[in-house]
């Protein structure tokens, strides 16, 4: 992605709802939407996809669905997108047949389904991780949603400036082994998190910023991925791919 795309995509996000940027210009959901544009001719659902800024960014050969909860996101991505097909409806209940999809994308909703969980107080444990069953029903909806060849996108805001309910490496790890036969785990921006309290002190806030002034947008959003090594790692994103 060049600054051009990139300009483009944030003012899109900034005409439909100011209040819906994505907070960071190195948020891991450019490094998603350089991936993602590369797919031509497939059927994709975007899970939890809000006012459409990613499907928006999908080649336009392809057959693309945006499901929310929000109605009101809806009628938002509707103003501004006519040719995407929009369902209002959750997660949990995935409104489709067995393998109706090439391809799902979920970017950003999973900490909102362990939210739910933390809420109502319905954790399990096993082995020390926790599990959180709205997750699971999740996870198992797209799973079931997905073709056997195809493969599903996810994505998780970085804990070294959200206080969210940002999903721990063995959590997300273990919820996605569950229910995809094969994964790609990936870590972005793995630069430490220094200080609670200032998101200015924060490396994982300062470095990319350094980095954008000095170097090409893509290459530095490339370098922030990180391939997993078994490992957890403080200050990160994650980027999954997981395949049927
Ligand atoms: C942080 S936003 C992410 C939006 C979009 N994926 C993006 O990255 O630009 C979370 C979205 O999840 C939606 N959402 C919340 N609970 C949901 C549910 N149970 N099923 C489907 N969508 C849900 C919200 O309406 C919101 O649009």
């Amino acid at each position: 992605m060049n600054d051009s795309e990139f300009k483009r995509i944030k003012e899109k996000i900034f005409k439909i709802d100011h209040t819906r940027y994505w907070g960071d210009d190195y948020d891991v959901r450019f490094y998603l939407v350089s991936i993602i544009k590369e797919l031509k001719k497939k059927r994709i659902i975007d899970i939890g996809g809000g006012i459409g800024i990613i499907s928006s960014e999908l080649d336009k050969s392809n057959d693309r669905i945006n499901l929310d909860s929000s109605f009101e996101d809806l009628k938002k991505c509707k103003k501004n997108n006519t040719e995407i097909q929009l369902i209002c409806g959750s997660m949990m209940h995935l409104p489709f047949k067995e393998k109706s999809f090439d391809h799902a994308i979920c970017a950003h909703i999973l900490e909102v389904a362990k939210s739910i969980d933390l809420k109502n107080d319905n954790i399990m444990k096993e082995n020390s991780i926790k599990r959180y069953p709205t997750i699971e029903k999740s996870l198992s909806e797209m799973s079931r949603i997905i073709k056997k060849s195809g493969s599903l996108y996810v994505t998780t805001p970085n804990n070294a400036y959200y206080n969210s309910n940002k999903l721990e490496y063995n959590e997300l790890k273990k919820h996605i082994e569950q229910f995809f036969q094969k994964n790609e785990f990936c870590f972005f921006n793995t630069f430490p998190h220094t200080s609670k309290k200032y998101r200015k002190f924060n490396l994982a806030n300062v470095m990319p910023k350094i980095l954008f002034k000095i170097r090409n947008r893509q290459k530095v959003i490339n370098s922030l991925v990180s391939k997993d090594k078994g490992v957890k790692r403080k200050s990160v994103s994650f980027f999954v791919r997981a395949f049927n």
